[in-house]
């Protein structure tokens, strides 16, 4: 081929490429081999050219013609294919719901807990109540009727603050003030279940030196032992997930309940291995009893006409008998695997009807 003709080519074929759209594309087509373009003009002039030259400027014409033809049919089909893409791109309908994220934690089995046993105490019209960790000596002790000399006001049990004897602050060692702080915030009739941490000067396997209670107090007119029993029946069947687990309520002492009793569940205990149901054993699970007249008279009720019935229970206890946690301490080691081994889904709400369901 020429020179001239080469130059040709590769100015054709670098319009070629330089066209961006189908249309640039058609006009350098047309430029070129149109009837007026200039391939097509030396085509026409090969007729002028002397004969002997003749033959071979026609098979370079020819090669011309065919690179700058296959050229434009290369291009023509990249950017059909790229419009193609840019329409699939830009005119899409996504009609899928986004991806749900994956769960990235789980929920601690004592929010866990808290939650079923909140939700179990709800359904029977008990609210929700909180009070402060760092309570009054008379909130946690006195007004409930603790006297001095008892071993729960001790140093070695209780994690005073600095301040007067007698009227220090302490870090709360039990939910109980909470019952205190209910009846003078309202009037009965009340009931509430009060989850919580609390705090005594405790560390081994089984206590800790911050754990969780949950308190229960119903006042009313005519509130009785009976509902006592019924309530707590219920509440350790259900939270239990066993329809007939027998239940015993044993005569105890609390300062602020009178008559109190603790509260047993059935179990077996056969080799070693602990068993919750009916079993002719018995495992103590939480405390309770009628409040105190004195309790009631020292919130500024009158205890002729005011009576109910309170209980008390360790949730870290309750928790490590449902869910099979052997040690109390690793409840607080923050260690990921024993999250995701005990943890619970968040957002599984617990609720009454699976158990029913079973
Ligand atoms: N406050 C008691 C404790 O920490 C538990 C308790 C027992 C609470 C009997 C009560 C109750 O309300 O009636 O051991």
């Amino acid at each position: 081929m020429s020179d001239e003709l080469t130059a040709l080519r590769d100015e054709l074929e670098g319009a070629v490429q330089a066209a961006d759209s189908l249309e640039a594309l058609e006009d350098v087509r047309v430029r070129a081999l149109g009837r007026r373009g200039s391939v097509t003009g030396l085509m026409k002039s090969l007729g002028r050219a002397a004969p002997e030259e003749r033959r071979e400027r026609g098979q370079a014409l020819n090669l011309l013609k065919q690179a700058v033809s296959d050229a434009i049919d290369a291009r023509k089909a990249a950017l059909a294919e790229a419009e193609l893409e840019h329409r699939l791109a830009s005119e899409r309908i996504d009609v899928t719901l986004p991806v749900r994220p994956a769960p990235e934690g789980s929920l601690h089995p004592i929010s866990q807990t808290i939650d079923e046993v909140t939700q179990i105490f709800g359904e029977m019209g008990f609210r929700w109540a909180e009070g402060p960790d760092i309570e009054d000596d008379w909130y946690n002790f006195t007004a409930l009727n603790i006297p001095p000399e008892h071993p729960a006001r001790q140093e070695m049990d209780t994690f005073y603050l600095a301040g007067e004897a007698g009227s220090r602050p302490v870090l709360r060692t039990h939910t109980s003030p909470v019952q205190i702080r209910t009846m003078q915030a309202a009037p009965p009739p009340l009931r509430v279940i009060v989850p919580g941490r609390t705090y005594r000067s405790d560390h081994d396997a089984t206590h800790s030196p911050m754990f969780h209670q949950v308190e229960g107090l119903a006042i009313g007119r005519s509130i009785h032992m009976g509902h006592l029993k019924g309530c707590l029946i219920e509440f350790c069947r259900a939270f239990f997930g066993v329809a007939d687990l027998p239940v015993r309520f044993r005569p105890s002492h609390f300062p602020f309940t009178e008559p109190s009793a603790e509260v047993d569940i059935g179990c077996t205990r056969e080799g070693g291995q602990l068993r919750i149901g009916a079993g002719g054993d018995w495992l103590e699970i939480l405390g309770s009893g009628m409040v105190h007249p004195k309790v009631i008279a020292n919130c500024g009720l009158d205890p002729e006409e005011w009576q109910g019935f309170a209980f008390g229970m360790g949730i870290e206890r309750i928790a490590m008998l449902k869910y099979g946690i052997p040690d109390l301490r690793t409840m607080y080691d923050s260690d990921l695997r024993w999250l995701s081994h005990y943890g619970f889904r968040p957002l599984d709400m617990p609720g009454l009807i699976a158990e029913a369901a079973e």
